[in-house]
């Protein structure tokens, strides 16, 4: 996708789902180097079609009238990886932004990014800003890209900001609730996910929003990350719809 050719969504003719959909879908993109390896290719090949995957599920979710998608694109032990994989992938995020914000702007779509960003490279956070700049009067779906993201470290951070209130006299210890670690968490802005997807098959969570998925229902699919299209994704909102999600009643 060039930025001259902008994508206009119409909701696509038929999914088959006449359900409303999750409000808030998260997903854990895993699976790329895996997906590269079957092939003989090398992981970076893995991740550049991983970006194509995000791009179609983008589409769908939007079409569908999902109101927020949260992604997990890397996590702060990512940094573990060799330093030529680390810096691929924050060059594709470099390239996936400057190639889709026509279509974020075409589609309504407000990109958003959760994580400890001022630690990304320098080009990367500039790239990141200018797409969150350009998209934020857009009122429709949000996209979060979470980045340099891990929930101990957004707990850790919203933790502090709640002691310097504390420190400041603006909160009383006693006065303390959820509420208010809540507020000063990355995510404040959005209602929990309701269905979050992982590909790839690992039954874990990785250091993903660990708040956030108290009554998530969980959605695992052994389909590595670039094979998970738009059918995939349709299955698994109608596997949503077949859950009785009960949050502790009866
Ligand atoms: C997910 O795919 C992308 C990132 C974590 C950045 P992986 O790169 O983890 O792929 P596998 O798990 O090694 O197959
Ligand atoms: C989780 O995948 C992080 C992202 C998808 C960005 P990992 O591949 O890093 O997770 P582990 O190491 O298998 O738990
Ligand atoms: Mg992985």
């Amino acid at each position: 996708m060039t930025p001259e050719s902008p994508q206009l969504l119409n909701p696509p003719p038929d999914l088959g789902i006449n359900l409303p959909p999750p409000r808030h879908i998260a997903i854990i993109m895993d699976g790329n180097g895996r997906w590269a390896a079957q092939r003989g290719l090398p992981r970076v090949t893995g991740h550049e079609n991983g970006a194509q995957a995000l791009r179609a599920v983008t589409e769908t979710c939007c079409a569908l009238g999902v109101q927020c998608l949260t992604v997990y694109a890397f996590s702060t032990e990512n940094w573990k990886r060799p330093a030529e994989e680390v810096s691929a992938l924050f060059g594709l995020l470099e390239l996936f932004l400057a190639s889709e914000l026509p279509t974020l702007l075409a589609n309504n779509i407000r990109l958003r990014a959760i994580g400890r960003l001022h630690e990304l490279p320098p080009s990367a956070l500039s790239a990141l800003e200018s797409t969150i700049a350009h998209t934020a009067t857009n009122t429709g779906m949000s996209l979060v890209l979470a980045i340099n993201y891990s929930g101990r470290a957004e707990l850790e951070d919203a933790v502090r900001s709640v002691c310097k209130e504390v420190a400041q006299g603006t909160l009383r210890p006693e006065d303390f609730t959820q509420e208010d670690l809540q507020r000063n968490l990355y995510t404040r802005d959005w209602p929990d996910p309701d269905l979050l997807i992982r590909t790839s098959g690992e039954m874990r969570l990785s250091n993903f929003l660990l708040w956030q998925l108290s009554y998530t229902e969980l959605y695992v699919t052994p389909k590595c990350w670039p094979d998970f299209g738009k059918e995939d994704l349709v299955e698994a909102i109608r596997d949503f719809h077949r859950r009785k999600r009960r949050f502790g009643g009866i």
